[in-house]
């Protein structure tokens, strides 16, 4: 149990060890890949219908990536194991790979998606402005990336204890992200649900993930959708606005009226005084 090393009897605080257990920082169970024929796993590799040669083919490409255990641990639950997440379209478990550990997408046998082709040709672009997780590799079924390990941004704006300023950074830094975003012309498409898809680690860094649903072919509203979503409407909107971060109604909404004309530089920079977080 490496996991635990550095653990004394002493120290020991059951809801701090709780929490880094939900957040993958001690080890899970850990499976060699020859071993995921067995028990509970096959029904997590071929989620929600497992068929047999599918799960040889998929245990196949885990071998291309150089996939060499897989850890089931993480916030979310199926079948029974504990797992990074689960989405519409995929299950994200953690692998471990010689370098150490990633993320690793897992497609739905029930996806909409063919295969994983299209979010990984996504996430690359995003990754050319240094948005995203870094992909690693990909195969019809998998997208292996940078395992990125924190809170999504509800939890961290209501667990962390953030301070105004620490606040105000990491709104900044979602907001420059999505101004990359939109300058090469990557629309993300589920910044309106942003909790789930933002996640800020443990050096207060947020990273946007879940670039399934994202097009080169829309007109992009990174920045528009993700002030929305952070200033002017629901629970993001709200807890934000306790900490007294709140934009004035008409003029943000002014300055991303004049930001949708014209999307450049200055135009955010005024987006980021209005929203006060030019700090
Ligand atoms: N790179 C990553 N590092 C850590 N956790 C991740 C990563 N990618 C996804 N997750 C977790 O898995 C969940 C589902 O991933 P997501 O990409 O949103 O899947 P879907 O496309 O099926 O919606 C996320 O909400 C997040 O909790
Ligand atoms: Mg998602």
């Amino acid at each position: 149990m490496g996991g635990l090393d550095g653990l004394d009897k002493e120290s020991f605080d059951p809801e701090y060890f709780m929490m880094l257990l939900l957040c993958g920082n001690v080890m899970g169970i850990i499976v060699d890949l020859k071993d995921l024929v067995h028990g509970r796993y096959p029904q997590i590799i071929c989620y929600p219908r497992f068929e047999y040669e599918e799960l040889r083919r998929r245990i196949v490409e885990l071998r291309s990536l150089n996939v060499e255990m897989l850890e089931f641990s993480g916030r979310s639950e199926v079948a029974g194991l504990p797992i990074l997440g689960k989405g519409c379209v995929s299950l994200v478990l953690l692998a471990h790979l010689k370098c150490g550990r990633a993320a690793l997408k897992v497609r739905r046998v029930d996806s909409g998606r063919e295969s994983m082709n299209h979010e990984a040709r996504m996430l690359h672009l995003a990754n050319s402005v240094d948005v995203g997780p870094k992909i690693i590799d990909f195969t019809e079924n998998f997208l292996l990336m940078q395992y990125i390990n924190g809170f999504p941004l509800r939890e961290w704006l209501e667990k962390s204890d953030p301070s105004a300023d620490e606040v105000r950074m990491l709104l900044r830094e979602i907001l420059e992200k999505c101004w990359r975003l939109d300058a090469i012309g990557l629309d993300h498409g589920e910044l309106s649900r942003a909790s789930k898809h933002i996640i800020v680690d443990f050096s207060n860094r947020a990273q946007i993930i879940d670039f399934e649903s994202s097009s080169t072919n829309r007109r992009v509203s990174n920045v528009t959708s993700i002030c929305q979503y952070l200033f002017l409407r629901g629970e993001i909107a709200d807890i934000i606005g306790k900490m007294n971060i709140k934009p004035g109604r008409k003029r943000l909404l002014a300055a991303l009226k004049a930001y949708k004309r014209n999307p450049s530089r200055m135009m955010l920079e005024e987006i980021f005084r209005v929203c006060e977080v030019t700090v």
